[in-house]
């Protein structure tokens, strides 16, 4: 572990010299004057004074060098379609795009909502963007309505882009309908909608002055040249929009040189990819690892991104492995979930690929369990490396490095801090720090590295409260993670301290889900918990008191009104958000305060011991949760 080591501790003890090596991995126009100004902290001005942008350095730098190998391999089995866009091939659609949004007056610092299912125009609109200098703002396609309309209120886009629908399992979703129903809902709605028609949806209600057709506006500028803004690198590239413990999401904002230096030193150090090979990042853009390994890391590496459309098992469950097998994809990376899921199916699967092009598998977003972890790593007879970070950070926290040194993995621990971040296990209300075997919350001593978010999107006051006051009166960063590390120096991540659970590597607040629940009329208080949940690591789970408890007296009624409460969160979430079960009851456990004792249901829910139960206001809560579980 010795090579490693000294490389972490040179990245937390000599940051300037450190990050000032890895800076080079990019393009500056104007180079940096100072590495790191941490003169407000815990705000961190990576690479003051540089000038780059995020799409030169993904798209345009790369033209001389390998203009002619693939950039972006698009695969859906929804559609049918198979498309591959070379590094020249990408640029001529990133400037087309560009041009369009230029010419619907998206500037510099303007917002870009992307509201897209997984097809290439929605990378060539967040290359597009951040060329001009536009932050994006991209939502996550199971995101119904209501979701849609709280960002679409908090980021204030100029633009909106999205496409008629995306599909899933075969079926439509129907994106445009679920636009029209948000602006409804917005008090700053855009002023463009700007649609790429996929002709899935036949019956399109294009509103007029407002609602443009992209396929129309690209003829305009099959030739366009859009010349690259230059950013300082503090300048926004991106808003993200995350759970939290409030029903109100965080837009986590990203920087623009800091994110790309990160980036490009993960590819090297982390993920071991070479420029010229594939990588397959089997997430949406929609999330933080879709962002970062789908689009910018790849890319910015010289890489083909593999971009893929559809579920793990169709039409089969070896389509993963046909895909590494015909673009000998070098690294891959997925979630703990879709691999419990390939691990149902007949292992005769795994076996029909030749994968010896793979290096390493990496998977993220959630606890990853022992079982699955052997399972994949002797079907794939590849390393498998789990490595563990948030929105907030944009790249790993704890990961094996092996760019750096290899070091063999357990089973069941991310690994180790990564280079730039100082990572220490506190005990929660001292803020000492705790001795090995010990669990303690998961911290980093700031300032944080390049790429993590820079603040909270117009709330700067929300980033230092949320994320830098909870532990004593230590200023730290929280990651809202419980750890431990072992007597070797592995980490081992035990849950959130916090009301964010972890739905199939898809995190939510259970109070954005109460919220929605409540928006039922009969519905007068509710909680939501996280279950455990064999293959999406966890589920949510609700349990309702209702105002008129008439209908819900024969077990069809109680269905009815389940399923009442399904549509309302369709609705207002989108399926992400939607309740495994709703169980109906008269009282909730609280304590003589008011407070819900969600861990104990949680814990009565997932059959363990409820645990201290002496702040309890009436017994006959936690009774009804358990006879609600009961009775099934
Ligand atoms: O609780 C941790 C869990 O997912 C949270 C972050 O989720 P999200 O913002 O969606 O970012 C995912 C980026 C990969 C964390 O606070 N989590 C993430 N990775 C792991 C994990 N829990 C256990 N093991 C992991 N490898």
């Amino acid at each position: 572990m010795e090579t490693y080591r000294a490389f972490h501790q040179r990245s937390v003890t000599d940051r300037e010299g450190f990050w000032r090596e890895q800076a080079a991995a990019i393009d500056w126009h104007r180079p940096f004057e100072q590495v790191l100004d941490y003169s407000q902290p815990p705000f961190a001005r990576w690479f003051v004074g540089g000038n780059t942008n995020l799409c030169h350095n993904a798209v345009d730098r790369h033209l001389q060098t390998r203009g002619d190998q693939n950039a972006l391999i698009y695969i859906s089995t929804e559609t049918g379609q198979q498309t591959t866009y070379t590094f020249n091939q990408l640029h001529r659609e990133v400037n087309r795009c560009a041009a369009v949004l230029q010419g619907q007056g998206l500037e510099r610092g303007d917002r870009l909502l992307i509201y897209m299912p997984m097809v290439p125009e929605a990378v060539f609109a967040m290359l597009a963007c951040v060329r001009l200098g536009a932050i994006h703002s991209v939502v996550f396609g199971g995101f119904a309505a209501h979701s849609l309309a709280s960002r679409i209120d908090d980021a204030r886009p100029k633009i909106m882009f999205t496409a008629d629908a995306g599909m899933r399992a075969g079926k439509p979703v129907h994106y445009k309908g679920l636009v029209d129903e948000a602006i409804k809902l917005s008090a700053h709605p855009p002023q463009k909608v700007i649609l790429f028609n996929r002709g899935i949806d036949v019956d399109l209600d294009m509103i007029a002055g407002r609602d443009l057709d992209y396929a129309a506006l690209r003829e305009h500028h099959l030739d366009a040249e859009v010349p690259v803004i230059w950013l300082e690198s503090s300048e926004p590239s991106y808003i993200l929009y995350t759970s939290g413990t409030t029903g109100t999401p965080k837009g986590v904002q990203r920087d623009t040189g800091g994110y790309a230096v990160a980036l490009a030193a993960s590819m090297q150090h982390i993920y071991c990819g070479k420029p010229g090979e594939s990588m397959f990042t089997t997430s949406d853009i929609g999330w933080v690892v879709g962002h970062s390994y789908i689009v910018y890391g790849p890319l910015i590496h010289g890489m083909a991104s593999v971009m893929y459309e559809g579920l793990p098992i169709r039409p089969d469950p070896a389509i993963w492995w046909k895909i590494v097998e015909e673009h000998k994809v070098s690294v891959m990376f997925s979630s703990p979930t879709a691999i419990r899921v390939l691990k149902k199916q007949d292992p005769a699967y795994l076996a029909k690929h030749d994968v010896s092009s793979l290096r390493y598998l990496f998977l993220a977003g959630e606890p990853l369990d022992e079982p699955t972890a052997r399972w994949i790593s002797d079907a794939l007879k590849v390393p498998v490396l789990d490595h563990y970070w948030q929105t907030e950070t944009g790249w790993a926290l704890l990961s094996s490095v092996p760019g750096v040194e290899v070091i063999p993995p357990k089973f069941g621990s991310p690994g180790f801090p990564v280079y730039g971040y100082d990572v220490r296990l506190l005990h929660e209300s001292t803020g000492e720090e705790i001795g090995a075997n010990e669990k303690g919350v998961v911290t980093v001593v700031p300032p944080l590295p390049p790429g993590c978010m820079s603040t909270v999107w117009g709330q700067d006051d929300r980033f230092v409260q949320t994320y830098f006051t909870s532990v004593a009166d230590r200023m730290v960063y929280t990651t809202f993670d419980w750890g431990i590390r072992d007597d070797d120096g592995y980490y081992f991540i035990l849950g959130r301290t916090d009301d964010v659970i972890n739905v199939a590597g898809h995190r939510l607040g259970t109070r954005e889900i109460e919220e929605a629940v409540s928006a039922h009329s009969n519905i007068a208080e509710v909680a939501v918990v996280g279950v455990k949940d064999a293959i999406k690591g966890q589920v949510p789970m609700a349990f309702a008191v209702l105002k008129d408890t008439a209908k819900t007296a024969t077990a069809a009624g109680r269905a009815a009104m389940e399923k009442e409460v399904f549509d309302v969160v369709d609705k207002a979430l989108g399926p992400v958000g939607r309740p495994s079960r709703v169980h109906f009851v008269t009282l909730l456990p609280k304590t003589r305060s008011g407070k819900v004792l969600r861990r104990s249901i949680q814990a009565i829910a997932e059959g363990r011991d409820p645990g201290d139960l002496t702040t309890l206001d009436d017994p006959a809560g936690i009774e009804q949760v358990r006879s609600a579980i009961s009775g099934g």
